[in-house]
């Protein structure tokens, strides 16, 4: 089976590589060589590789800059789901696009479930909310939604490998002012469940084994947290395997005092129920460590 991928440097998209299974065919594509905003590279594409199944990795995925870059961002997220989807129905390949936890407005205090109606409150969210309703227009169970949330993996830029570096600055720039103990602040009030990257690769090859999809799917790690609790975790685990010094203090903060410009849902967790029977989750704790101790073996 063939699969293709767009967005060849994302997070997503280097975990399939690490994960392929021998017999899965994968090509990726990079921005380079296909700017999903031309829809005629797109349709190139396709007509040239012929794949099985699209997974769609690509997307404006800076929450932050999205803000004020809506255009883009509609470009990027939105328009480029169109072409695909349309593109994917004309030569008869199945389509699997990924979400976000974002598509929610977080007041709920109990795990989102597939059935809910979802309610965007930021520009990145917007934007794959408009791609989702694309998606869900085809009403064909060869289309399918993956929502899934804080992804990090223990390469590249993510929240455990910015909280690393950052406890790692913060001990130096303390050294270098007689040992004063140096403070990191992390927003408090915003629950969410991370996701280690390869177990959403592990989870996306198993569902293109399965002949017919359901509209939408929802894959994290099991459990939930603050980013404060999670980098606490982060702290904790790295300080055992010797990763980073013991003497960061991490300060619980409000969205309001961390002065993001951007509005993010203060729950976002979503229930995860209907892809157990495809692959069990592991507890966000477990996925942790199993990525702390990757990065032990081979420090980057
Ligand atoms: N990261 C998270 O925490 C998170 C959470 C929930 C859902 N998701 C969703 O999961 C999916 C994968 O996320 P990720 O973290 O792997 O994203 P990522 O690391 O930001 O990668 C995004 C990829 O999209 C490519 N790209 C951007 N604009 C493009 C364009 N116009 N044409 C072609 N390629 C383009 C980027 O290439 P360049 O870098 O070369 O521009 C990059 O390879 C996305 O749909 C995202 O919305 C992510």
């Amino acid at each position: 089976m063939r699969i293709l991928t767009f967005g060849q440097t994302g997070q997503l998209a280097k975990a399939l590589k690490r994960t392929q299974p021998g017999y899965f065919e994968l090509i990726q594509l990079t921005h380079q060589q296909v700017n999903i905003t031309q829809p005629q590279l797109i349709n190139e594409a396709l007509a040239r590789y012929q794949p099985d199944i699209i997974i769609n990795c690509a997307a404006y995925t800076d929450v932050e800059r999205a803000e004020s870059n809506a255009t883009q961002v509609m470009q990027t997220n939105v328009d480029a789901v169109r072409f695909m989807a349309k593109a994917a129905r004309q030569y008869g390949i199945r389509f699997i696009q990924l979400s976000t936890d974002y598509v929610f407005d977080g007041l709920s205090s109990l795990p989102y479930t597939v059935h809910q109606t979802p309610s965007a409150i930021n520009v990145y969210g917007q934007s794959k909310l408009l791609a989702e309703n694309i998606i869900l227009q085809q009403q064909s169970s060869q289309f399918c939604i993956v929502r899934t949330s804080w992804l990090y993996h223990h390469s590249g830029k993510n929240f455990v490998t910015t909280m690393l570096k950052l406890m790692s600055q913060a001990h130096h720039s303390a050294m270098l002012t007689q040992g004063l103990i140096s403070n990191i602040n992390v927003v408090n009030d915003q629950t969410g469940s991370p996701t280690m990257v390869d177990d959403l690769a592990h989870f996306l090859w198993k569902l293109c084994l399965q002949k017919q999809w359901l509209p939408i799917y929802h894959w994290s790690d099991a459990g939930m947290c603050t980013w404060y609790e999670f980098a606490k975790e982060i702290q904790s685990q790295a300080e055992a395997l010797g990763l980073i010094p013991a003497t960061i203090t991490l300060t619980p903060v409000t969205s309001e005092q961390y002065n993001s410009r951007v509005k993010r849902p203060t729950f976002s967790v979503l229930d995860t129920s209907r892809s157990q029977s495809i692959l069990k989750s592991k507890t966000w704790q477990q996925q942790l460590a199993q990525c702390l101790y990757a990065r032990s073996l081979n420090k980057d």
